[in-house]
């Protein structure tokens, strides 16, 4: 059988009533990929003539989701069924010899397990060949139902099997492969004789076999593939057996994972030998890690690169930033969008990177903002510095030297330029350049009352005796009246002008 023998049916045009939904069920999302995403992807490495999804519910949505991948679309509507599904598609599959159908709703399915159907349906020549499973809790499918002789007679749906049927374990996937010379006339024959009178495909199964063609089916090796989902508990069933698979490839090339089982990662995700990640961690969209890293516990990165050696602590998120040989990030880091920390560059606890360069080796370890901004190597930003910068309209850069020191809690006012070697002292407002080497200075100045203190208390104390006197004559078992404290303010007033006579500059 030649490739061009062959054209593969994705059935995705049902709403997916059983989710309660708004979304068509097959662009829900399993394991990092929507379900019809993960079925297409699974039909490509076969190589079929052509990949055709039947569309309806949401169609524009699901076609721009597979055209994508290279797959052309059938619209079916109204959608009355699985077999209304493939017939509506008989023009565009023509003179094929056999179809390949997959329901758009099982992404658990391999490449490998379509190939060894086809395989099969090929080396036996029957009329149809149905991929089943036994599975020890067959409810809600389709079972496989055989003769004495142990060929298969019909599928019969859950609906409508007798109570014998129902302990049969042996299930339909909804995937076969047809001849569609044998085809054609069965799907022209079907009756929507059913509860939700639909034109099912199953029963083409029982019509071949009174025609006197012949049906077999192959079991699928890992029963867990055949999974559809219907509900959201299918979904989540589905999600974590693609996590786990991830995982077991990602542990496979060499990487640590701690508890795996709390790990997400996305399918394009690349990591790097002994790279270590920790428990509930992350690493989404188009991440890729290098070697010896750590991704430290309930970190989540997107589409961001880490090079070789990087440490990310307990706690970021970093999205869409590029971290270099060496550098590090948290705990509680927050690296958004054109965040670069280029070799050996460090950011610490709450600090927040926006489209912001760390040359190499500069820090930033506490409480900061650095937005629009350019550190150079080696310089140090002190805790609670903030980049002001957008001033209500547009975003403004800041720009600071080599080997700088920006004091702790420092505004710097942007666009605002700070030189190689420059100092910023502590809690300034910069709102000018500073030049290189030169100390940059924009705060209050500080005063010394000299005494002051003492002489606050020693006011303090006879408030209180004089206040406790009063308290005793007038009522022995009252607090104090509530108008004391507009009288003690008069008399503070008072006494501040005399206490503290020497004053201190510093
Ligand atoms: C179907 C099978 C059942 C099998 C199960 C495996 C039928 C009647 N039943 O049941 O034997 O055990 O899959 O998961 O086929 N679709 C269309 N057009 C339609 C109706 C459905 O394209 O008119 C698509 C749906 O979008 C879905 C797929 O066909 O992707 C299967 O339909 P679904 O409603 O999920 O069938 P099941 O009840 O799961
Ligand atoms: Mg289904």
């Amino acid at each position: 059988m030649s490739r061009s023998d062959i054209v593969e049916v994705v059935l995705a045009a049902g709403k997916g009533t059983r989710l309660k939904s708004s979304r068509a069920k097959v662009l829900h999302e399993v394991g990092g990929r929507t379900l019809v995403d993960h079925v297409v992807r699974a039909c490509l490495p076969l190589r079929a003539r052509e990949i055709v999804v039947i569309v309806g519910y949401q169609a524009a949505e699901v076609g721009a989701a597979v055209e994508a991948l290279g797959a052309r679309t059938v619209l079916q509507e109204p959608q009355r069924g699985t077999g209304h599904a493939v017939l509506v598609a008989r023009r565009v599959i023509g003179s094929a010899r056999h179809v390949l159908v997959v329901p758009g709703d099982a992404p658990l399915l391999r490449p490998a397990t379509l190939s060894a159907l086809m395989r099969a349906h090929q080396q036996s020549g029957a009329a149809a060949t149905i991929l089943s499973a036994e599975v020890p809790n067959p409810a809600g499918y389709g079972r496989v139902v055989r003769k004495e002789d142990n060929s298969v007679a019909a599928i019969v749906e859950d609906s409508a099997v007798s109570d014998e049927q129902r302990a049969i374990s042996e299930i339909n996937s909804s995937t076969y492969c047809f001849a569609t010379a044998e085809l054609w006339p069965c799907l022209g024959q079907l009756k929507p004789t059913n509860t939700h009178r639909e034109l099912y495909l199953t029963d083409v199964i029982a019509l071949l076999r009174q025609r006197g063609q012949s049906v077999q089916a192959v079991m699928a090796a890992d029963p867990t593939e055949i999974l559809g989902c219907n509900t959201r508990a299918d979904l989540a069933a589905a999600d974590g057996i693609l996590r786990a698979r991830k995982c077991a490839e990602v542990m496979d090339s060499g990487v640590t994972i701690r508890l795996p089982e709390t790990v997400v990662i996305d399918p394009e995700v690349t990591v790097g030998e002994d790279t270590v990640i920790e428990p509930s961690v992350q690493l989404l969209g188009r991440t890729r890690i290098g070697s010896e890293c750590t991704i430290g516990a309930g970190s989540v990165l997107m589409d961001s690169v880490l090079e070789d050696r990087v440490t990310v602590r307990p706690h970021s998120m970093i999205r869409g930033s590029h971290l270099e040989r060496g550098s590090s990030a948290g705990p509680f880091a927050r690296l958004r969008d054109g965040a670069r920390l280029e070799e050996n560059a460090h950011v610490g606890n709450f600090v927040e990177v926006k489209k912001s360069t760390l040359e190499s080796g500069a820090k930033a370890m506490h409480l900061s903002y650095l937005g629009d901004a350019r550190i150079g190597r080696e310089t140090n930003i002190g805790a609670g510095t903030i980049t002001c910068n957008y001033d209500g309209v547009h975003k403004n850069a800041t720009v600071i030297g080599r080997r700088a020191f920006i004091g702790s809690d420092s505004a710097l006012v942007a666009p605002v330029r700070i030189g190689d070697g420059a100092y910023v002292a502590a809690g300034s407002v910069i709102t000018e350049n500073v030049p290189p080497n030169a100390l940059g200075i924009a705060r209050g100045r500080q005063l010394n009352k000299l005494g002051w203190a003492t002489a606050r208390r020693r006011e303090q104390a006879a408030e209180a005796a004089a206040g406790g006197k009063r308290t005793k004559k007038k009522s022995p078992r009252r607090s104090p009246s509530p108008r004391r404290g507009s009288s003690s303010k008069k008399r503070s007033k008072k006494s501040s002008r005399k206490s503290p006579r020497k004053r201190s500059r510093r």
